[in-house]
């Protein structure tokens, strides 16, 4: 299968070619598109079998589901059973955006979209092109991240081309992912709303708006054994490049000499290290392949950049990765959920 990239630049004007993306989604198809967080992989969620295809393509395990993206709200009274006072004033204050809602699931969405669960996670994106995208094609889309599962998400369309060359007919390109990381997946089915994985609506954010909200413990600790987690996504490698990464976290002075004298250690070794790093620490390295994610105090910026970083340690074929632990405030919990998991949880507490 030929691939093609299709640059949209003016959603409106060109919604001749967004219209030939919706096509394959109405037939069946699988397309990729652009959303504020990373690349969207989507399918017709309402159709078991287009749906079946996205899991093929992305070699995706089959009990992690999906999460559905609208584009108007009674799409979403569609898809699910009831919607609590609650859910409705969050998506009132943070749709379109990174917020992904669970709640349990009306009988029109497939089981292949939830992966067999009882609910279903809903978000509405704020991406010119995936709403004008959803309006075309008329359905709710279901859609993971674009890349092969295990990977970095991809934060543009060459990254998604990287992962899904000859595997769908086309990327819409919207050009650079504005968050950089994806959605906070946040578990409206109990008493108290659950964060299930952080995101760019910060725990802060939900906080101030209905008073109360918990965090997973998983979101920062690794899975022990078989024991029974909320969201099947927490228990599968995740955002990994090809080389293992090492998170270094503590007091900014340790934190960079431990990193100078492994680097030293590793280059001794024969190895090519990849240091990430941020604006105010990267000068403080004289050795190895440097890359900042951007300014420690703006976690914003070092979501945004994060990925794209992982994926550049691959392009320079490094062999081990020590990575600067951030402040796990606002954004930077979900920088911190991505980097640990890229790192196996493989952390070293100085
Ligand atoms: O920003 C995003 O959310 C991006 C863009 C494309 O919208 N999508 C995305 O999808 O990150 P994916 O499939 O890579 O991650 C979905 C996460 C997984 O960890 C999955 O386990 C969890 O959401 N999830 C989806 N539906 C769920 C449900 N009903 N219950 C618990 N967890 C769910
Ligand atoms: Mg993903």
């Amino acid at each position: 299968m030929k691939t093609r990239v299709i640059k949209i630049t003016d959603p409106k004007s060109q919604s001749f070619d967004i219209k030939e993306a919706a096509q394959l989604i109405v037939d069946g198809e699988v397309v990729a598109f652009p959303t504020e967080t990373v690349y969207g992989l989507g399918a017709n969620a309402l159709d078991a079998g287009a749906v079946q295809k996205i899991f093929e393509v992305k070699g995706r395990p089959g009990d992690n589901p999906l999460i559905v993206h609208i584009s108007d709200i009674s799409q979403w009274h569609d898809l699910t059973d009831e919607i609590p006072e609650d859910a409705l004033l969050l998506a009132g204050k943070f749709w379109p955006g990174p917020l992904t809602i669970i709640l349990k699931k009306s009988d029109r969405v497939p089981m292949e979209v939830t992966a067999g669960l009882n609910t279903v996670g809903v978000r509405m994106p704020a991406h010119p092109v995936a709403r004008e995208l959803i309006n075309q094609a008329g359905v709710p889309i279901a859609a993971p991240s674009a890349n092969r599962s295990g990977r970095p998400s991809p934060t543009t369309a060459l990254h998604v081309l990287d992962d899904m060359d000859g595997r769908i007919p086309v990327i819409l390109d919207g050009g650079k992912a504005d968050v950089g990381v994806e959605s906070t997946v946040l578990d409206m089915t109990g008493e108290i709303p659950v964060i299930l994985r952080p995101g760019g609506i910060t725990p802060e954010m939900i906080e101030e708006a209905l008073g109360h909200v918990r965090i997973d413990p998983h979101v920062m600790s690794p899975l022990d054994g078989n024991k029974k987690v909320r969201s099947p996504g927490m228990k599968y490698i995740h955002y990994a490049p090809k080389a293992p990464v090492i998170l270094v976290r503590g007091d900014l002075d340790k934190l960079i000499s431990y990193i100078n004298e492994e680097t030293q250690r590793q280059i001794n070794a024969g190895k090519r290290v990849g240091i990430l790093a941020t604006d105010q620490t990267i000068k403080s390295y004289g050795q190895g392949e440097r890359l900042t994610m951007g300014d420690r105090h703006k976690p914003r910026e070092l979501a945004a950049n994060l990925f794209g970083r992982l994926r550049k340690f691959d392009e320079l074929d490094v062999d081990i990765i020590l990575a600067e632990a951030v402040e796990e405030k606002g954004e930077g919990l979900a920088v911190m959920n991505r980097m640990a998991r890229a790192a196996g949880f493989h952390i070293v507490d100085l």
